[in-house]
């Protein structure tokens, strides 16, 4: 049943990554996770999900020890949001050498300055201990390790945030030049996939991230989240609790209950803070109680797996996804001309 679909409608591949470099957040889960899970359910890909750790190297290089706990507890977050490993190939990238092996491959037909005028590059390097001037080798490959993640794997589909779209574009002109060189409509155009997600702000009203301390971890326990909401910077023009609040102005709770109450809870708290009926105290409460319940499931889920498991999960994907890739490859290096002592 399965064969025959595929014969007639073979399945789309698709490539997507996380940097191992902390827990996930909740931004993490709006932003990507769900959205992972969706592309996997509807049946339409080949989706490989990859444990970017050769990406973390590209700024922490110095700092390797937490990158495998990072893959585990990532890992563990995928799982428990619906990822399936009998459904999606779930592997870690420095398990799949032939990715490196194409990386060098690349490099060798994409010119400096398109790697140069990467903006993405200029925003990596500012947030690492880089700067312009002195960037390594390694981080100016950034977007030609990326396009190798998706080719080795013939990507064509590239679920990824709105701030990935130079790399992307990078990615399509490899691939492109690879095809011409070589003369052979080899590369699919990886394209992207975005996803319109609602932005979610940090406790303290900037953009969320693992390195501001202002996120709230999946993982989290409840006791964790509701410390954190209690944090959360609110309309600041509302002084005492008989003061009238502002919806407009509440810097994050009420942005928040958009994502996550239905529209009458919503409308709600609008009238109630609006007329003084409801303090900020109790408003983050219940805010904080629908964050938990929210994610209860999925923190529930999450202690199903012991690290071993999880290990066990990963090294499976990884040898699943290093077979693809090797067959790949072999096809490239063919093309290329490389398979000098090989029968043909
Ligand atoms: N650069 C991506 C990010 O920071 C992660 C990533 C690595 C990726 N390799 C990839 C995304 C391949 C898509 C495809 O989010
Ligand atoms: Fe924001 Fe709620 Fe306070 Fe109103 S009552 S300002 S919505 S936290």
């Amino acid at each position: 049943m399965n064969n025959l679909r595929n014969q007639s409608n073979p399945k789309i591949n698709l490539v997507s990554g996380m940097r191992p470099t902390g827990k996930l957040h909740l931004g993490h889960y709006l932003g990507v996770l769900q959205n992972w899970v969706d592309l996997q359910k509807s049946q339409k890909y080949n989706c490989y999900f990859m444990l970017a750790d050769w990406h973390s190297l590209t700024t922490k290089y110095e700092d390797t020890g937490l990158i495998g706990k990072s893959i585990i507890e990532i890992t563990r977050d995928f799982l428990a949001c619906g990822l399936d490993p009998d459904e999606s190939t779930i592997y870690i990238q420095s398990h799949v050498p032939e990715i490196a092996e194409l990386h060098l491959l690349l490099s060798m037909i994409t010119p400096n300055n398109w790697a140069e005028r990467d903006p993405t590059l200029k925003d990596l390097v500012r947030a690492s201990n880089q700067d312009e001037t002195n960037l390594t080798y390694g981080m100016l490959g950034y977007p030609i390790l990326q396009t190798s993640d998706i080719l080795i794997f013939k990507g064509s589909a590239v679920p990824v945030g709105k701030d990935q779209t130079a790399h992307l574009e990078i990615s399509r002109e490899i691939a492109r030049r690879f095809n011409y060189i070589f003369k052979k409509e080899f590369f699919a155009d990886p394209k992207p996939l975005f996803t319109e997600t609602p932005l979610i702000m940090g406790i303290d009203g900037t953009k969320m991230g693992k390195s501001f301390n202002n996120d709230i971890k999946i993982s989290a326990t409840e006791e964790e989240t509701i410390n954190s909401v209690k944090k959360m910077i609110t309309d600041p023009q509302r002084i005492k609790r008989t003061d009238a609040g502002n919806t407009e102005e509440c810097k994050v709770p009420f942005p928040y209950y958009k994502i996550f109450a239905d529209a009458d809870t919503c409308k709600t708290v609008k009238f109630e803070c609006e007329t003084a009926k409801r303090g900020c105290i109790d408003c983050k409460k219940q805010l904080a109680d629908l964050i938990n319940a929210k994610f209860a499931i999925i923190r529930a889920k999450r202690q199903n797996f012991s690290d071993a498991e999880i290990i066990e999960i990963l090294k499976a994907g990884s040898r699943k996804a290093r077979q693809k890739a090797q067959d790949n490859l072999k096809q490239i290096r063919a093309i290329m001309k490389l398979n000098y002592f090989d029968k043909v």
